[in-house]
């Protein structure tokens, strides 16, 4: 029995994150530079797509560039900008043939003018698809989400639009970037590095995290069946005992 087969599609999480990590050393163990692990990071981003979409997966978000990425040597930036676009531009049709909505969380004013277009574009091209949600993470801080959410908070509050009683988990989401996406069951993290780096602080409260040695250039659908079916196979217990589930 291969690993899909052994998946049982009622216990599959809607949402899946992933922080895609390990393109450098990747290449560094390849005896090449560390764009060239960027370059073969696409393949996985392929492959973790169509697998999601025809396991029937609601939602994926993947962890592509952080605000602290912009830290990074700008010839690394402009290939990691570069490789959006083009990938972009290459999937366009297949997305929206497959019924792929594109969705972006993180600050896309920073990004250069070429990324943030077609970035827009393809959101917009694809608003109205109805299959698997891709959420591209960008020139994202989870505590900037979150600080940002606390400012538009007080805003409303000293405009008069909420009191401090209205304040639930549910209305404070509707103020984070994931309004209206479920929270992920499950966040795989690839290259051995066991750490959350500012992604999704808030929304992983409850999340099954899952961490593979594998440097993100060779993961594969095998890897993520594999991560699926660790998931399957957890008592998620939401801080209850086994006996009250
Ligand atoms: C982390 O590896 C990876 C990134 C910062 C970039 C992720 C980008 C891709 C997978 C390529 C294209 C993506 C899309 C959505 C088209 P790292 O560079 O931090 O690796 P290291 O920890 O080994 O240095």
């Amino acid at each position: 029995m291969s690993l899909k087969e052994k998946l049982i599609k009622e216990k599959l999480p809607r949402h899946v994150a992933i922080i895609m990590d390990g393109n450098g050393r990747w290449a560094r163990r390849m005896g090449a530079n560390r764009i060239f692990g960027h370059q073969n990071g696409v393949t996985p981003v392929h492959e973790v797509v169509e697998a999601s979409g025809e396991l029937g997966i609601d939602y994926l978000t993947l962890y592509a560039f952080s605000t602290e990425n912009w830290g990074r040597p700008m010839d690394e930036i402009e290939a990691l900008m570069g490789l959006l676009v083009s990938t972009i531009k290459k999937e366009t049709r297949k997305l929206v043939e497959n019924n792929v909505k594109l969705r972006t969380i993180g600050d896309l004013s920073k990004l250069p003018d070429t990324p943030r277009r077609e970035l827009i574009r393809l959101t917009e091209e694809t608003a109205g698809n109805t299959g698997l949600t891709v959420i591209l993470a960008l020139s994202y801080s989870s505590r900037t989400e979150l600080i940002q959410a606390a400012k538009n908070i007080v805003t409303d509050a000293c405009n008069g639009k909420i009191k401090p009683e209205d304040m639930s988990c549910t209305l404070f989401e509707q103020y984070l970037e994931t309004a209206g996406i479920p929270d992920p069951e499950l966040l795989i993290r690839t290259s051995g590095e066991f750490r959350i780096s500012n992604f999704l602080l808030y929304q992983l409260a409850y999340t099954e995290l899952y961490f593979t040695q594998k440097f993100w250039p060779d993961f594969r659908k095998e890897d993520f069946y594999a991560a699926l079916l660790d998931y399957q196979n957890r008592e998620r217990r939401f801080g209850k005992i086994s006996e009250q589930l």
